[in-house]
């Protein structure tokens, strides 16, 4: 009778052993189960945030192309020919820089008529300045300097201003028509080079 009971206790035991194996294969199992499918998901996480990163991208680069196409690519070039008002206007002996901001251009008016004198330095282009109290134009990038007709007299400018053409227009109005330049070579007063870029009223 005690040899039958401990024979079943020892059965039990077995029993038990057996059912903690299983449970410990049965873990495992599940365990990697887990695993597989948690690298299957992170897989999934990584190609759908590509996916909407790449959706975010292509529509911010729509959105910018669309706000650039709202402001198009326009250059404002001021008209070759505009009206400078009439000859009495301009005191003998002024140079007007009324016109110089948006035109570029000089108007001088001397006992001998009008001449419009493009505002850029012969030597690398240049604004130059006219200065009134020295009766000269200045050029503030390397010094040159020119006297009131556009001569060059100082600094390396290489010859004098260009002028563009001054007429009087049908209606008593001065026009100046930048399309027609007078170039000067070095070395010769621009008024006698060049007399017909004289307006004389
Ligand atoms: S650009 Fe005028 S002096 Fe050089």
């Amino acid at each position: 009778m005690a040899k039958e009971k401990a024979a079943t206790a020892e059965e039990l035991n077995a029993l038990a052993e057996r059912r903690r194996q299983e449970q410990a294969v049965e873990r495992q199992k599940r365990e990697r189960e887990k695993a597989q499918r948690a690298g299957l998901w992170s897989r999934r996480d990584f190609f759908g945030r590509l996916s909407w990163g790449g959706f975010g991208v292509f529509s911010l680069v729509s959105l910018l192309a669309f706000i650039r196409s709202a402001f198009p690519r326009v250059l404002f070039v001021p008209p070759a020919t505009f009206k400078a008002g009439f000859p009495a206007d301009y005191p003998v002996g002024e140079v007007s820089e009324k016109y110089k901001t948006e035109f570029r251009v000089w108007i001088v008016r001397e006992p001998v008529g009008f001449y419009a004198i493009f505002a850029k330095c012969t030597h690398l282009g240049c604004t130059p300045r006219w200065l009134a109290s020295e009766n000269k134009y200045k050029c503030p990038c390397h010094g040159s300097g020119y006297y009131k007709t556009g001569y060059n007299f100082e600094g390396p400018a290489p010859r004098p201003m260009d002028r563009v053409k001054i007429a009087v227009g049908e209606d008593g109005q001065l026009v100046v028509d930048k399309s027609v330049l007078f170039r000067m070579q070095p070395g010769v007063d621009p008024n006698k080079q060049h007399p017909e870029s004289i307006l004389k009223v």
